[in-house]
C-alpha cells in the first residue's frame, strides 16, 4: 500500500477563511451587516486562553466584529448568566461562545441552555442538537458542532461521496462524537459509535471506511487498527512530554504507522484544528444573516 495523502486542512481552513472574508466584505456592502462574535472565558486556563485569543484575532482578520469578556475563575453561575442574558439582548452580538471547560461552581448546561439558540455558534444548545438529530434543514437548520462540520467538510473533499461508506466514530462527546454521527448519518454513511466500553475496539476500527477519532488520548489507534486505503480523521489534540524535556502536539492516532495503512489522513497538528475556528467564522455568519433576515451565503 502506497503511503496515504495527506489531508492539509491548513490550507482548506485558510481557502475557507478566503471565502468567509469575501461574503463578509459583501454584507458590509450590500447590507451594512457586520457580523459579531462574542467569545467568554471564565478562568486563566492555559490552552483555552490560546484558543480565546485566536478565536479573537481570526474574528477581526475576517472583517467581523470581536467581543471578549474574560471573568475571573471565582465567577458565580448568576454573574455568567447575566453577562449571557446581555449578549443574547445585544444587537451587535450575532454569536456567542462560551468556552468549556468551565470552573466547577458553575454548571456548564445551565449555561449553554441560557444562550439564545439563534446566537449558539458551538451548536451545543439542546435545540440545536435536536434539529441537528432531526435532521431539520432550510431557515430552521441548526446551527452545527465547529469540529465536526470542519471533518464532515474535509471528508466531503476527500474521500468526497459519503453514501453507503462505513463510519465508526471512536468517542461519544456532545461536541465531537455525538454530532459527527449525525452528520455522517446524514451523508448516507452506516455509522457505528465507539468508545471506552466497546468490546474489541481495533477490530470495530478495521471496519472503518472512515475512521474519526476523537477520544483525548494520544496515539490510541494503532496503524493495525485502520483499513488499507481508510480516510482516518484525528480530531485529537494532545500534547506530550518528549524525552529531551519538551513537549509535542500527537493527535489521537498513531500518524506514521496509520498512514502506512491508510488511504488518507489528517495530521496534527495542522489538520482539523484550523478548521474548527474557521467553521466557527461561518457560523457566525450564518447566524448573523438569519438574524438579519438576509440570504446566507456560499462559503
Ligand atoms: N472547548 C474545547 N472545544 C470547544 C469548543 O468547540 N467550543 C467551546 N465553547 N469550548 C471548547
Amino acid at each position: 500500500m502506497a503511503q496515504a495523502k495527506t489531508i492539509d486542512g491548513k490550507a482548506f481552513a485558510a481557502a475557507l477563511r478566503g471565502r468567509i472574508g469575501a461574503a463578509v466584505g459583501k454584507l458590509a456592502a450590500d447590507h451594512g451587516l457586520v457580523p459579531g462574535l462574542a467569545v467568554v472565558l471564565v478562568g486563566e486556563d492555559p490552552a483555552s486562553t490560546v484558543y480565546v485569543r485566536n478565536k479573537a484575532r481570526q474574528t477581526v482578520e475576517a472583517g467581523m466584529a470581536s467581543f471578549k469578556e474574560v471573568l475571573p475563575a471565582s465567577t458565580a453561575q448568576a454573574e455568567l448568566l447575566d453577562l449571557i442574558a446581555r449578549l443574547n439582548a445585544d444587537p451587535r452580538v450575532h454569536g456567542i461562545l462560551v468556552q468549556l471547560p468551565l470552573p466547577p461552581q458553575i454548571d456548564p448546561e445551565a449555561v449553554l441552555d441560557a444562550i439564545d439558540p439563534a446566537k449558539d455558534v458551538d451548536g451545543f444548545h439542546v435545540i440545536n442538537a435536536g434539529r441537528l438529530a432531526t435532521g431539520t434543514r432550510g431557515a430552521r437548520a441548526p446551527l452545527v458542532p465547529c469540529t465536526p462540520l470542519g471533518c464532515q467538510m474535509l471528508l466531503r473533499d476527500t474521500p468526497g461521496d459519503l453514501a453507503g461508506r462505513h463510519a465508526v466514530v471512536v468517542g461519544r462527546s456532545n461536541i465531537v462524537g455525538k454530532p459527527m454521527a449525525q452528520l455522517l448519518l446524514q451523508d448516507n454513511c452506516t455509522v457505528t459509535i465507539a468508545h471506552s466500553r466497546t468490546r474489541d475496539l481495533p477490530a470495530v476500527c478495521r471496519g472503518a471506511d472512515i475512521l474519526v477519532a476523537a477520544v483525548g488520548r494520544p496515539e490510541m489507534v494503532q496503524g493495525d487498527w485502520v483499513k488499507p486505503g481508510a480516510t482516518v480523521i484525528d480530531v485529537g489534540i494532545n500534547r506530550i512530554d518528549k524525552p529531551d524535556g519538551g513537549t509535542r502536539l500527537v493527535g489521537d492516532v498513531a500518524f506514521a504507522a496509520a498512514a502506512a495503512v491508510a488511504g488518507a489522513i489528517t495530521p496534527v497538528p495542522g489538520g482539523v484544528g484550523p478548521m474548527t475556528i474557521a467553521c466557527l467564522l461561518r457560523n457566525s455568519v450564518t447566524a448573523a444573516c438569519r438574524q438579519a433576515g438576509v440570504p446566507v451565503p456560499e462559503m
